[in-house]
């Protein structure tokens, strides 16, 4: 297969391209830098800057579409809004301007998203056939991604809406950005520690991915979690017995809001998603229990 990516040279993107390699696909990664392709990405991985790089008569089977600028690096400021607005949408609006043009289309398009799209979902049990529960600039952003992606059905295509909890990596993502504090013994739950955190391993949202682009039925949302989602202060305490450190210095609701604004309630709040689609169409997790995901990660973290 000619597999076409956006965000390929991000961490979900660089683990397809090595397992899409290793299976000898042909890779093309949409990037602001073309010439770092192919040391991220693995030789033989092509980097364009432009769509319009890859010829006419270069069909393309399959794209898979995960840029974005990161949206838990820093405070939602107006400028930080617009672009990790323009990063997503705006970016796939340019996506399928392109597929428009084309006269041979790919089959299916994979496109990012996030448990976010339901807001902080509280104690309420959220699966794909469950409405945004509380809106906020998160779900706002993964809503109007979606929606862009899904004109792609309109085109022919199959649409598939990847639906991701926090990954779990030990080279990148959330857990690097823990370990520094957790090593030093200072991790512990985010504000009262009650809310639900859906986590996936790596491994399992690679698998994920890779399932529902050769599913020639998988269409729609797919929440991207494993299936036994946890409270926050289960995770920390999860977290400190795999890096066997204490995780009981709690970060208080009041600090995070006073210093982060509306990106708190990203930390704050939570969704208790549960995969059920991914289940039903017969996706096998590789890790169920957040224990064994951490401690299979922890002695390369
Ligand atoms: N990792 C998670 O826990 C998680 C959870 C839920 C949802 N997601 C979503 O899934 C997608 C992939 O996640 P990831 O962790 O692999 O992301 P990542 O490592 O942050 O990489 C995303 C890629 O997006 C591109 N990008 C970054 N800033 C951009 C900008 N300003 N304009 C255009 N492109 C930009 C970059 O590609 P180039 O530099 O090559 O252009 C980058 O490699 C993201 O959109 C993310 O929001 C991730």
């Amino acid at each position: 297969m000619h597999i076409l990516l956006t965000g390929g040279t991000g961490l979900i993107g660089q683990h397809l391209c090595q397992l899409w390699r290793g299976q000898g696909h042909r890779l093309t990664v949409w990037s602001r830098r073309p010439d770092e392709v192919a040391k991220i990405c693995g030789a033989g991985v092509r980097g364009v800057v432009r769509l319009d790089d890859i010829d006419a008569d270069d069909a393309v089977d399959a794209v898979v579409n995960l840029a974005g600028a990161p949206i838990a690096d820093r405070p939602w400021t107006a400028a930080r809004r617009t672009l990790l607005w323009a990063s997503r949408v705006t970016l796939t609006e340019q996506l399928l301007a392109w597929l428009e043009r084309r006269e041979q289309r790919p089959q299916v398009l994979v496109s990012g998203s996030a448990v976010g799209w339901y807001g902080d979902g509280g104690e309420r049990e959220l699966t794909e056939a469950s409405a945004p529960v509380k809106e906020d600039f998160a779900s706002q952003l993964c809503i109007a991604w979606e929606e862009t992606a899904q004109r792609a059905q309109a085109l022919g295509m199959r649409v598939v809406l990847v639906r991701t909890g926090l990954v779990l990596a030990a080279d990148g993502g959330f857990l690097s950005r823990l370990r520094l504090p957790y090593k030093l013994g200072l991790g512990g739950p985010l504000g009262d520690g009650r809310q639900w955190m859906p986590w996936i391993h790596i491994e399992d949202q690679i698998a994920l991915i890779d399932f529902l682009v050769q599913h020639k039925d998988a269409s729609g949302p797919y929440n991207a979690c494993a299936p036994e989602p946890v409270r926050n202060r289960a995770f920390a305490k999860c977290l400190g017995r795999a890096l066997r450190r204490p995780a009981f210095m709690p970060m208080p609701a009041l600090l995070l809001r006073a210093g982060l604004g509306e990106l708190s309630t990203l930390l704050l709040g939570g969704q208790r998603a549960r995969p059920v689609r991914l289940l039903a169409a017969g996706f096998t997790f590789r890790f169920n229990d957040l224990q064994s995901a951490l401690d299979d990660l922890s002695s390369r973290l």
